[in-house]
């Protein structure tokens, strides 16, 4: 067993030893009222779930285990002469509670680099589909091909106990994020680059292979990836993605499947594919605006029109956050030092400028700020990476350093089958009518 599972095993033993305490304490005590609306209105702001790993606050944005996006820039080890934080570094953090060493971040490098061979089925799989697809269908598939690895299914299907869940969890979980950015990458290079395959170079990063092999070698890119995959990994745990593999987990269902339901709910308009249609969204207001660089006026005409046709703004609103959404704000920070001159991401900053107070407008839209993916798109395509079809396979492999971590925790903490209560609205109204004639 590495030292990184080791120490894992130790946290989740105390943590697991503190629940217990709360349960048998304060178990009976409330924490908040649940009214109608919020059972109609997809369960919005009901606590229902403990996700150890990261914690959204509505007007600062994500911390990750106590540590905001900017104290993550600063603090998570880089590569030499790098400004922004490895990936492996955050996945650790999420882990582990504490910040990483550099021995730690490397361990993790070269546990993926070493396990990041995927088998050839999985690229039958890739291939069975026209390149038509869309790359997230491709990616869903890849992933379910992966699961005949599984260590868990294995060791499930021996009889291992109970006790001993979460270190297959664990196993399959390092697994299929090291074999992710294989699988991504083949996928772009078969769909966008005639199938010209590009091999991996287990030196790098995770991130610099992963650019390397989707065929970008520039070291400011590399430095994009990294900070991408750092952001986009954890948003606490009721965002779809990130419930749906919770959920699916706890039916015992292995890190394969549990991520495969993640991903086909991040594939969703309203979740990881906004990426893409705030892209989309821009290329046709400039289309029908004939300017790379339409003016603020024109922008907020553009907007007023969407909203007029009934269609969201994308890249705006967010079902918990109320301020501009600190990743966001990340990636501007990066577009000011590496490309501050680019039309598309001054374009972007334009709308930020013009959207917010006429969404507020509307009086409706809880949240008028940007979220993460207002931002991403515009800076891959200045890159050169312009398929937007394929963003949201890059928040997978992003969001796979969360969601898997906390199945680790998950199983480590023994959490069982997830199943609330659901009713019908006939029952409701049986319920009012009581209420009324109590009152
Ligand atoms: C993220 C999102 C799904 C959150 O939904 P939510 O929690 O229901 O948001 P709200 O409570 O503010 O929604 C209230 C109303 O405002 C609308 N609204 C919210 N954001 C909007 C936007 N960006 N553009 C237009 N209308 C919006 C909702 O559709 C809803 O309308 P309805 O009452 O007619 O159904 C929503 O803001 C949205 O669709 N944004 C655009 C897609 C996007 O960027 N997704 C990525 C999220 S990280």
């Amino acid at each position: 067993m590495g030292y990184v599972k080791d120490l894992f095993k130790e946290k989740a033993d105390v943590q697991s030893k503190d629940i217990k305490t709360i349960i048998e304490q304060n178990g009976n005590k409330k924490l908040e009222d649940v009214t109608l609306a919020q059972v109609y209105q997809g369960m919005r702001g009901i606590t229902g779930l403990v996700t150890e790993t990261s914690l959204l606050d509505s007007n600062e944005g994500i911390r990750f285990r106590g540590f905001s996006i900017p104290e993550l820039r600063e603090k998570l080890p880089k590569v030499e002469g790098g400004n922004e934080p490895l990936p492996e570094g955050l996945f650790y953090l999420m882990l582990i509670g504490e910040l990483p060493t550099q021995t730690d971040v490397d361990h993790i490098s070269d546990t993926w680099s070493r396990r990041s061979h995927v088998p050839n089925h999985v690229f039958h799989v890739i291939e069975s589909f026209p390149t038509s697809a869309h790359p997230m269908t491709q990616f869903c598939a890849a992933i379910m091909a992966l699961q005949t690895e599984s260590k868990f299914t294995k060791a499930y299907s021996e009889g291992v106990s109970k006790k001993e869940h979460w270190s297959y969890v664990y196993e399959d979980a390092m697994t299929l994020i090291s074999r992710l950015p294989r699988i991504a990458a083949y996928i772009y290079r078969r769909k966008y680059k005639n199938g010209e395959h590009i091999h991996p170079d287990g030196m790098q990063d995770w991130s610099g292979n992963f650019a390397h092999m989707l065929g970008y070698e520039d070291e400011s890119f590399k430095e994009l990836m990294r900070l991408y995959l750092t952001i986009h990994a954890d948003h606490e745990g009721g965002n779809v993605s990130a419930h749906a593999t919770h959920l699916v987990g706890s039916a015992l269902s292995d890190p394969y499947l549990s991520f495969a339901a993640g991903m086909t709910g991040l594939a969703g308009p309203l979740h990881g594919l906004a990426n893409q249609e705030v892209i989309r969204w821009i290329d046709e207001m400039c289309t029908e605006l004939n300017s790379q660089e339409p003016s603020k006026e024109e922008i907020a005409e553009y907007i007023k029109k969407t909203l007029l046709q009934g269609k969201v703004v994308p890249g705006y609103g967010h079902a918990v956050l109320r301020k501009t959404d600190p990743r966001f704000l990340a990636q501007m920070e990066f577009a000011k030092r590496h490309c501050p001159d680019d039309s598309l991401i001054k374009t972007v900053w334009n709308i930020y400028d013009v959207a917010p107070p006429i969404l507020e407008s509307t009086g409706k839209i809880k949240n008028p700020w940007p979220n993460v993916d207002a931002h991403s798109g515009a800076l891959l395509k200045h890159y050169g990476l312009v398929e937007e079809d394929f963003y949201t396979v890059l928040f997978g492999v992003s969001r796979a350093l969360g969601v898997l971590s906390s199945l680790c925790w998950d199983r480590a903490l023994g959490f069982p089958i997830e199943r609330p209560k659901s009713i019908t609205t006939e029952w409701v109204k049986k319920f009012l009518k009581q209420a009324e004639s109590v009152a």
